[in-house]
């Protein structure tokens, strides 16, 4: 409940005419769906990652702070204030982006499905993704899934995906990525303290087991370079090639929801080009992780030649657990 106490705190605190109301001055009329709440937590969290709010650190578990157990949490409430009083216009400087997030859980399903792909044909991959954020998913063949439905990679990753998997296993396969290429209108650049910052303030700071995917991710990132550029889906897909001898995989996961009609228009034709210039040699897989209009998200693949689209599993937004399809 810290983010859940804190915020009604901050509702009072702004109708009172406190701290709140300065740094949330002019963007009290923003839109629902913006999510101003997550921006402004997002920019305190920041400050206490950023050694800026100490006070407010302690009560942080991801800088190490203990969580009050007192109902309503009066002392972090103390130090949220004084986080807002004494660095407004930083925190204001948050209000003005959308929140950037990359959860790295969603791994867990573009992983499984690029398993289906390199069962189908063992080649080399060419990873693309759009909407790809800070890029870090593009190296989640570097991540690890132990568990019961099957395992995957080294458990001595950086990214453990505890439980990731439930169901049928996706068949064992070996993959291997010689490419990735990622594009974002917003990109995060996780190998900079700011975007390593960035990232992690959008977590909510009692979320142990996120922050803890998230900080092995950027490790990862660190070592295994990406090609991540600031650009919309269009052109990410217009610069796309299928080549001879390895598997070209556009991949996106929890990004459909952001386009409008005209953009996811450009996707499905890109997508659909793509898929007719596909041959045994050069084949193109598009894999996603979306929400699904039935509720919950779905892994779903298509592959070309042929277009065979299906339906691998589910799970919920971030990822985790996967629950792969049970065979008929
Ligand atoms: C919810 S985030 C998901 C990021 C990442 N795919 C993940 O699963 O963690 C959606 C991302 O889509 C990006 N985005 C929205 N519209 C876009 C567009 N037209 N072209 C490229 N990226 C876009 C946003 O900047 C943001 O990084």
């Amino acid at each position: 409940m810290l983010y859940g106490d804190l915020l009604l705190h901050t509702a009072d605190d702004l109708s009172a005419g406190g701290p709140t109301a300065q740094v949330l001055d002019g963007y009290l009329d923003d839109r629902l769906a913006t999510g101003l709440a997550l921006r402004l937590l997002g920019g305190v969290h920041a400050q206490a990652l950023s050694g800026g709010a100490p006070a407010l650190a302690a009560f942080y578990p991801s800088t190490g702070g203990i969580p009050e157990q007192a109902p309503g949490s009066p002392q972090t409430w103390a130090a949220f204030r004084q986080a807002l009083a004494e660095h407004r216009a930083d925190i204001r400087s948050w209000l003005g982006h959308p929140p950037q997030t990359n959860e790295v859980g969603r791994a867990a399903a573009l992983l499984g499905g690029l398993r289906h792909v390199a069962a189908e044909t063992s080649l080399p991959v060419r990873l693309v993704e759009v909407g790809a954020s800070a890029g870090l998913n593009l190296r989640a063949d570097c991540y690890c899934v132990p568990g019961p439905a099957g395992r995957y990679g080294d458990p001595r990753s950086p990214v453990v995906l505890a439980d990731g998997w439930q169901g049928d296993a996706p068949p064992e396969s070996r993959i291997e990525v010689i490419e990735r290429v990622g594009g974002d209108i917003a990109p995060v650049d996780p190998l900079t303290k700011d975007g390593g910052v960035r990232l992690t303030a959008y977590v909510w700071p009692d979320q142990l087991d996120r922050l803890e995917r998230l900080r092995g991710a950027l490790r990862i990132a660190a070592q295994v370079p990406a090609d991540l550029r600031a650009e919309p889906a269009s052109a990410t897909l217009a610069r796309m090639t299928l080549r001879q001898g390895t598997w070209t995989v556009l991949w996106h996961s929890i990004f459909r929801q952001y386009l409008n009609d005209v953009q996811r228009a450009e996707l499905a034709t890109g997508v659909a080009e793509l898929g007719a210039a596909a041959t045994p040699q050069a084949p193109f897989a598009y894999l996603h992780f979306e929400q699904s209009r039935a509720g919950g998200c779905r892994v779903t693949l298509t592959t070309w030649p042929g277009g065979w689209r299906r339906v691998l599993g589910s799970a919920p937004a971030h990822g985790l657990p996967v629950r792969w399809r049970v065979a008929d």
